[in-house]
């Protein structure tokens, strides 16, 4: 069994102007296609060839394909984040958004904030950390750097955003901000990010 690129859930056009065709060309067909690519050369022929790309993830080492699984899930992670019109959190989701961040634009400013002021190439992240217990849990915007993923410390992404440079440069040059602003009012998945959190939900009661 080999670690399988998915397809992009739209059109390489979809996103566009906010995220380039072009930028979906090499972002997707190049790196991501890559990391995939490493990823199978590396497990070819080990006992690491047949496990799950989450377990591969949660169980790897530090090191080169540890980097490459976690930029694959990342990634595969990402792609769906993304949906052409963006559209809005069911109210489950923005009722638990309110309760951590005061409101969803309250939200929504925090979530850009903190990806812009990454100073890594890395990722932005809205999760749910279940480690109350008892059925509780909060929402977290956090920040990993290089191919860092949170499900390897237990918490459920809900979103990301990719703030590598190959995610933008195309189109915003180094105005990662530009970038940013356009994802969380245009491309977030509303309806994959309130899917996550009612996942997240049921695992945890
Ligand atoms: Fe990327």
């Amino acid at each position: 069994m080999t670690i399988q690129l998915p397809d992009l859930p739209y059109a390489p056009d979809a996103l566009s102007p906010h995220v380039s065709e072009r930028t979906i060309s090499f972002h997707y067909g190049k790196h991501h296609a890559g990391y995939v690519r490493t990823v199978n050369d590396r497990i070819a022929g080990t006992p690491d060839e047949g496990r799950s790309l989450e377990d591969l993830v949660c169980s790897l080492p530090a090191g080169g394909l540890f980097n490459a699984a976690a930029q694959t899930w990342n990634h595969n992670f990402y792609w769906q984040s993304m949906s052409p019109g963006g559209g809005e959190p069911d109210s489950d989701l923005a009722a638990a958004l309110a309760a951590s961040f005061d409101s969803v634009d309250t939200f929504r400013a925090e979530f850009a904030a903190g990806a812009v002021g990454n100073f890594a190439s890395g990722w932005g992240w809205l999760v749910f950390d279940g480690s109350g217990g008892n059925g509780g849990g909060s929402l977290r915007i956090i920040q990993t750097d290089d191919a860092q993923t949170p499900v390897t410390d237990g918490l459920t992404p809900l979103l990301v955003i990719d703030v590598w440079e190959h995610a933008y440069y195309l189109d915003y040059q180094n105005a990662r901000a530009a970038y940013v602003d356009a994802f969380v009012e245009h491309l977030i998945n509303w309806e994959f990010a309130s899917a996550n959190y009612a996942a997240a939900l049921r695992a945890h009661a």
